[in-house]
């Protein structure tokens, strides 16, 4: 956000900058969502809705899994939410007390390790590196487990910052892992949907205590729609109908309109995903070329997480330098990880080609290759 801002003040003395640092798809959410909620705003009132989401838009989203990933999963264990952030609080909230310990990954999304501090649950980072391909296995969580008990585990796959993707496997390890345990398992599949050599699998496969967070931000293109959703067992409907009732009363109508549609976008939404694969192929040629040979397996998602250690121990001025001298705005890799992010940075693919070849040739020349 940081860097955001600081691009945004050069932009307005009438630099031109390229954005890599975004985390957002840069095309708009399908016309037939744009159509169905214009249509909805059209008609007239717009009022609130079931807490846990509209029964038509849950059965969607059951459908979905059908679908998807061959699951049959009852709408009724479905909640929908305001984007994958609404759904982490509530499901937080529903699973842990304060004082709880939960482990994530790191790198990772920061936002996890914030939201716990702020409901007052200890986040247990469990650093991944190349021995495990970059995720964290069954056998780092029982090892931490052992070590401290712990209450629940967060695992994304495709993951933000790298992209790289647990194996089918490995995450069914994990999900028998959990349940052995007795400790909660959280998974959080936003990235589904956007990768690039296999599909991902769902939690909701191998596990029906394993909470899904999923949201219509990355794939679907509707960022600021603000809408998501979750799959809980069936014991946590109830309480996470009464937290959404009294945090938020219900997600926004026309949201849910919308999101309802969102399924049926396939060709518009692949078309998207197929310039996020050319992008991720110019990335892939180019940055060897440059000397950039270390990232993580790009799997999906719609980010390259490099090493630039052989270019600076100082990741945010790096990027800092970057931003000033090649007007190209990219994120240090000190938001993903705190102990060794000073010498790695995330390139996001998912502006225009058109923005990425020019990033890239930028990149080259500050680099001087
Ligand atoms: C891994 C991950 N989870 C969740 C989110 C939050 O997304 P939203 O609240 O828009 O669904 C993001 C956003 O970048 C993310 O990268």
């Amino acid at each position: 956000m940081d860097v955001l801002g600081a691009a945004a003040g050069l932009e307005r003395e009438g630099r031109s900058i390229i954005h890599l640092e975004v985390g957002e798809p840069g095309s708009p959410a399908p016309r037939l969502v744009r159509e169905a909620a214009a249509a909805a705003l059209l008609q007239g009132r717009i009022g609130y809705t079931e807490a846990l989401g509209r029964p038509a838009l849950r059965a969607r989203i059951a459908r979905h899994y059908a679908e998807s990933y061959g699951v049959e999963v009852d709408p009724a264990r479905i909640v929908v939410t305001t984007g994958s952030s609404g759904g982490f609080v509530l499901s937080f909230l529903a699973l842990f007390d304060a004082g709880a310990r939960v482990a994530v990954s790191a790198p990772g999304y920061p936002a996890y390790v914030n939201i716990f501090q702020a409901l007052g649950i200890e986040p247990v980072m469990i650093e991944t590196d190349e021995a495990s391909r970059f995720v964290v296995t069954a056998e780092m969580i029982e090892a931490e487990h052992h070590r401290r008990k712990l209450d629940g585990v967060l695992l994304m796959s495709p993951a933000n910052p790298s992209g790289t993707m647990m194996s089918d496997v490995q995450l069914q390890a994990v999900c028998d892992c959990c349940e052995r345990l007795g400790i909660a398992f959280v998974s959080d599949e936003i990235y589904h949907g956007l990768t690039y050599e296999r599909d991902a699998a769902s939690a909701l496969q191998f596990s029906s205590r394993a909470v899904i967070v999923n949201s219509f931000s990355k794939y679907y293109c509707m960022t600021g729609w603000r809408i998501g959703w979750l799959v809980v067992p069936d014991e946590l409907v109830r309480p996470i109908e009464r937290l959404q009732q009294n945090l938020s009363i219900s997600v926004p109508y026309l949201s849910q309109i919308g999101a309802e549609v969102a399924f049926d976008a396939r060709e518009e939404l692949e078309a998207v995903k197929q310039s996020y694969a050319r992008n991720r192929a110019v990335l892939l040629r180019e940055l060897p070329k440059m000397g950039i040979t270390k990232f993580h397996p790009v799997d999906g998602a719609f980010y390259v997480y490099c090493d630039i250690g052989h270019l600076t121990n100082d990741s945010v001025s790096f990027c800092r330098r970057l931003l000033e001298e090649a007007g190209v705005a990219v994120t240090p890799g000190l938001d993903f990880d705190r102990a060794r992010g000073q010498h790695m940075m995330r390139l996001s693919f998912a502006g225009s080609e058109a923005d990425v070849a020019e990033g890239v040739m930028r990149l080259a020349g500050f680099l001087g290759a």
